[in-house]
């Protein structure tokens, strides 16, 4: 047999991490390897600082391949470490060695900071005010973005360089004018009053003996530029200008460190960008450029010195960052469309992203290019902005006029497709290149799924996008309009569909202290967080409605199913305590009547509106459930009755309250059976009631869905339980309106926030809500890789050790090809109906079984190339690749 690999060796989640919080990090590893049933009987890591041996585990008998946390000589700060992986097979055979990416301890105590925050300090033109740094005065104005920098010399070249930078605002950092890391909009947005992460790079190529510099651009980011949909109180959440933290280490070949770091020895100016905003866009003058202002010898003269700024109203704690950066992902062409009666030009990138646009261009000085974005089109071909409220969404650059130039905005990023380019006199189209620049959290990759449905196909791709679009460093709701809050129910309803997606783990732990952040002192989670934003005139952030307050608790349930994760439950367990007292407290009766601020039922359903103390309280049965499950998980066996009581006494009165003899739930909507079908809430007699009602539901609608945000991510997985898939591959496959298929026939390329965004009939929705690019609707995400590839996690195995494989073969669908890069490996599943025969092929990988269960026993099983008896319609594989053949 040959030898196992290890793969995907990750440490804290991350294949490169970039600088850690913890003292004690967690390893977790994939495998690969030949042959069947293949398991690993034990494990090897060895950590190096250098040559220096900090933990040898030694040979450890253990299957794990889930969070093995390290257990050496303590870990210091400023370190870059070596790992290494040795696995053993099931006869005892060794695995080569593999080496890990190295990963950096950051700066794991607040005493290892000598930089001091350094801003600009205000120089009021003659009758202008200050923007205060009050973050209660709401007043932004265009600010140009700051330029900080300082020259210092190193004795000798530094073997080892390591910067550690964070902003209150955003930052691009400079040493020897080569930009550092390829991150945009870092640090990323965090309650800037309690948390503030920053990024550690390795910069030992940068730095030189002698004099070097090191600079810094400043934007205003989520910290001081406009946020959210409140006119009123528009900007200066946090704050009223932005500010710089950076300390750099020079470790010299005979140990000395030394240190630059931000202080008063800093000095700033101005430059080119004449302001950058998330919701305005930012306008850049090239003429106002600073050739080699990051770069030694540059003169000052000009600069005035900063001020050491002290943050109101507390200096906030520094901790590493959890997830990968937001980055540069993928690019497209601008296509030429035509002329605008604006007299702009339309260009098209065929792909609805969130980003920002590169031109390269010839002008003559003073020239000014203008871009608007867009979403859409109307129907006269212009573009369409009403709903963008009001994000202006446009940036300007004013050429230098020499020869080509390029430009793309730093500090601003819009939601669009389509761009209305306004071209100064004497450019045409023909003289510039417009290109779309996707951004994102970068987050590993992990699924991909194909079929013979071309519809289908453009909904996985629109799923994809729309999660690229929105994970911009907390899941938003949509990136385009004046909103772009991290809004918990559309994330929870999409969060099993994204972890097929992409590795959502670190991102979660991520957004998760945001969430711990904005609980309020009652135990409340907040229906978004960060918080702040939304609620500016309250001190206190709005309390989570039913479905939205309850994301943590379904999130952390989730984490743990995927990644056999329990470091975050255990973290934040008291947290999800702490709302459920909440939520009993305000609710003695266990009817969720008082949702104290905001019930917003099953947001934007079509059709008729779901009851929604009916639908709170079926989500509180859920919770319920789920805290006693997750009690379990934590050892908490104390909560595990208390949970199962209260979940009892729950489905009593839900009972009681809103399901008649006859199976007829209050309200009598699709939402309202798929709840308590999904959830469990009814009895056996009642249960197959309600789902005879729900089918009658969907015929009284013509076949189609009817649910809103709560009620969508249940409709395919609860047809297919209750024994009617084929009326989930119905809804799947319908285009007409309401459906996926109509927004998809309608050229969409993101999942649209609304089922009637647009409709023949009405044109436009409401300018007040329509945004093309929500995910919530693109739940159904997760029934296609769970049911119709037939790759699910099994509650009783968390962590994909086991794989549970239920596919559902339709002929319309044809075949289908997916894979899933589960933390334990990869799973494949492939197949193809040919006559009345399906050819099913699946990969497990090694130290993982599947669990099997076929509506019909297959008629042949091939186990690698043998020909295996058949042991019906449920049944267990170990690893390996198998091909089954099954009767339709
Ligand atoms: C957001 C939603 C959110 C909802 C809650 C909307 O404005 O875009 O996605 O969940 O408000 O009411």
């Amino acid at each position: 047999m040959s030898k196992l690999r290890p793969v995907a060796l990750r440490c804290e989640h991350h294949l490169a991490p970039m600088g850690l919080n913890r003292s004690a990090p967690r390893f977790d590893w994939a495998l690969e390897g030949d042959g069947l049933d293949r398991r690993q009987s034990a494990w090897q890591i060895v950590v190096r600082n250098g040559g220096k041996v900090l933990w040898d585990s030694g040979k450890v008998p253990s299957a794990e391949t889930h969070q093995i946390q390290y257990a050496g000589i303590a870990l210091a700060s400023d370190l870059t470490l070596g790992w290494s992986l040795t696995v053993w097979d099931e006869n005892d055979q060794p695995s080569d060695p593999v080496d890990a990416a190295p990963f950096r301890t950051g700066l794991m105590s607040q005493d290892d900071w000598q930089a001091q925050w350094i801003a600009r300090y205000f120089v009021l033109p003659a009758g202008r005010e200050a923007p205060s740094d009050n973050p209660y005065d709401n007043k932004w104005q265009a600010r140009p973005a700051d330029h900080l920098r300082r020259d210092f010399s190193a004795s000798e070249k530094p073997v080892r360089a390591s910067a550690y930078v964070t902003a209150l605002g955003l930052y691009e950092l400079y040493i020897n004018g080569a930009r550092v890391g390829d991150a945009v909009m870092a640090p990323g947005w965090t309650d800037y009053h309690q948390r503030v992460e920053y990024q550690s790079y390795d910069v030992t190529d940068l730095v030189d003996s002698g004099e070097n510099t090191i600079g810094a651009m400043l934007g205003e980011g989520w910290y001081s530029g406009r946020v959210g949909h409140n006119q009123r109180r528009a900007g200066n959440h946090y704050g009223g200008r932005p500010a710089l933290l950076c300390q750099l280490h020079l470790e010299y070949a005979d140990g000395r460190v030394e240190r630059v770091v931000t202080d008063e020895h800093w000095k700033t100016v101005q430059g080119p960008v004449c302001y950058s905003d998330f919701l305005m866009g930012e306008q850049y003058d090239a003429r106002l450029e600073m050739p080699g202002w990051a770069e030694p010898g540059y003169d000052t003269s000009r600069w005035q010195p900063v001020e050491v700024f002290t943050p109101d109203p507390r200096a906030p704690h520094l901790e590493a960052s959890r997830a990968p950066q937001v980055r540069e992902t993928v690019r497209f062409p601008g296509k030429y469309l035509h002329k605008a009666k604006t007299g702009g030009h339309i260009y098209d990138l065929g792909q609805n992203i969130a980003g920002y646009c590169e031109l390269e261009l010839s002008g003559q000085s003073g020239d000014r290019f203008t871009l608007r974005h867009g979403e859409i089109l109307d129907g006269e071909g212009e573009l369409y902005v009403a709903n963008l409220r009001h994000a202006v969404a446009t940036d300007h650059y004013i050429a230098k006029g020499e020869g080509r130039e390029k430009f793309k905005p730093r500090f601003t990023f819009h939601g669009f497709r389509y761009v209305e380019l306004t071209l100064p006199a004497g450019v045409s189209p023909a003289d510039v290149t417009l290109t779309g620049i996707a951004i994102h959290n970068d987050l590993p990759v992990t699924g991909a799924m194909r079929t013979g449905s071309d519809m289908v196909n453009q909904l996985l791709s629109n799923i994809e996008w729309s999660q690229r679009d929105n994970f911009l460093s907390v899941p938003t709701d949509c990136p385009q309009r004046d909103e772009r809050y991290g809004w918990a129910a559309d994330a929870q309803v999409f969060w099993k569909t994204s972890g097929y997606v992409m590795d959502v783990s670190a991102f979660l732990e991520k957004w998760f202290e945001d969430i711990a952040e904005a609980q309020l002192p009652d135990g409340a989670f907040t229906d978004v967080a960060p918080s702040k934003p939304l609620n500016p005139y309250r001190l206190t952030a709005q309390p989570g409605a039913p479905g939205w307050g309850d994301a943590p608790v379904i999130m952390a349930w989730q984490h743990w199913l995927r990644y056999g994760d329990k470091a975050l439950v255990e973290k934040h367990f008291d947290r999800l305590v702490a709302w459920l007292k909440h939520i009993a407290d305000a609710n003695p009766d266990h009817l969720r009547v008082n949702a104290v601020y905001n019930n917003y039922g099953d947001w934007l359903s079509i059709g008729p509106a779901s009851d929604r103390t009916m639908v709170a309280t079926a989500y509180w049965v859920l919770v319920a459930d789920l805290m006693a499950k997750l009690s379990a998980v934590v050892d908490r066996t104390d909560m595990v009755a208390h949970y199962e009581a209260q979940a009892t006494a729950v489905r009593t009165a839900f009972l009681a309250a809103f399901v008649g003899d006859d199976g007829i739930i209050k309200g009598d909507t699709q939402t309202a059976y798929l709840l308590a079908l999904d959830f469990s809430i009814l009895p056996p007699d009642l249960h197959a009631k309600a789902a005879a009602h729900l089918l009658r539901k969907l015929d009284e609608a013509d076949g189609h869905l009817q649910t809103g945000f709560l009620g969508v991510k249940h409709l395919c997985p609860v047809l297919s339980d209750i024994g009617a898939p084929d009326r989930a591959y119905d809804l799947l496959f319908n285009e007409t309106y309401p459906s996926w298929g109509f927004s998809i026939r309608q050229g969409a390329t993101t999942i649209w926030e609304r089922w009637d965004g647009w409709t023949e009939e009405k044109g436009f929705q409401s300018v007040n809500m329509n945004s093309f690019n929500h995910y919530a609707y693109g739940a159904v995400g997760e029934w296609l890789y769970a049911r119709a590839a037939g790759i699910d996690w099994d509650e009783a195995a968390p962590g994909y050790s086991t794989i549970r494989m239920r596919p559902l073969f339709d002929r319309r669908l044809g075949w289908v090809d997916a894979h899933y890069d589960a933390p334990t490996g990869r799973v494949e599943s492939q197949w193809r109906i040919e006559g009345d025969l399906v050819t099913w092929t699946i990969a497990v990988p090694p130290n993982c079984e599947a669990a099997i269960a076929l509506v019909k026993a297959p008629a042949s099983l091939t186990a690698g190339d043998k020909a295996t008896a058949v042991p019906g319609a449920q049944f267990t594989l170990g690893s390996g690749r198998y091909t089954l053949t099954v009767p339709l």
